[in-house]
């Protein structure tokens, strides 16, 4: 029986939380559009368990588009205070959008703001341009609580493989893989 890779997840994420010095939850986040053409950048994990692993996003942006015509992504994590990496390979579906509410309504308020006046991945004349639309959003938005825009809300990835990969004296280093199969998860080792 191969262990759980959720709950080796949780023990390296807890121990990275207190070693990194910051965004220990930032991971890189790997979609291809329609073409198999690939780009990446770095997201946030704002939740994670047995059901997936889920960050939050503008659904208008570049990613979002790839993540519409290409469900397939993967998520990066490196570790360096720990010389760790995680890699996760799956499949990426909406959260729920009383998941997304619930989070969105977490957030500080600027960030809220901040949300409704980006027009994510879009082209932007000037900084100026940018930083009227949050005013506008301040305004707009003064003495009430600020509602999830429409257009923002989660994506929960699905693993199919964990690979742990842990460094090692003479670059022997440890890579474990985890499988998803019907029934649970199988375990190996690959070569580093
Ligand atoms: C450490 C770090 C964390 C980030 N977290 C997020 C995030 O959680 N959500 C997000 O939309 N963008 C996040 N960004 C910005 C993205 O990397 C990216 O610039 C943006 O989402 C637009 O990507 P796209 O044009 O490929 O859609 C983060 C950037 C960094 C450096």
């Amino acid at each position: 029986m191969a262990d759980d890779p959720f709950q080796l997840f949780d023990t390296w994420y807890a121990e990275a939380r207190v070693s990194e010095i910051n965004d220990s939850n930032a991971m890189a986040l790997a979609t291809a559009d329609a073409d198999g053409r690939p780009s990446s950048r770095m997201v946030l994990l704002k939740g994670h368990g047995p059901d997936g692993f889920v960050f939050y996003t503008n659904r208008g942006s570049r990613k979002a588009g790839e993540l519409d015509a290409n469900a397939h992504v993967a998520l990066l994590f490196h570790w360096k205070s720990q010389r760790r990496q995680i890699r996760i390979e799956g499949s990426v579906a909406r959260a729920t959008d009383a998941e997304s509410d619930a989070y969105f309504a977490s957030r500080g308020r600027d960030s809220q703001l901040g949300a409704w006046a980006s027009d994510q991945s879009r082209p932007l004349d000037d900084r100026a341009t940018f930083e009227a639309r949050f005013a506008e959003m301040q305004a707009k938005f003064d003495g009430q609580d600020v509602p999830r825009p429409p257009f923002w809300g989660g994506y929960r990835v699905t693993p199919a493989v964990i690979e742990f990969w842990q460094d090692r004296a003479h670059r022997l280093h440890e890579r474990r893989v985890f499988t998803r199969t019907a029934d649970g998860w199988t375990e190996g080792l690959l070569y580093p």
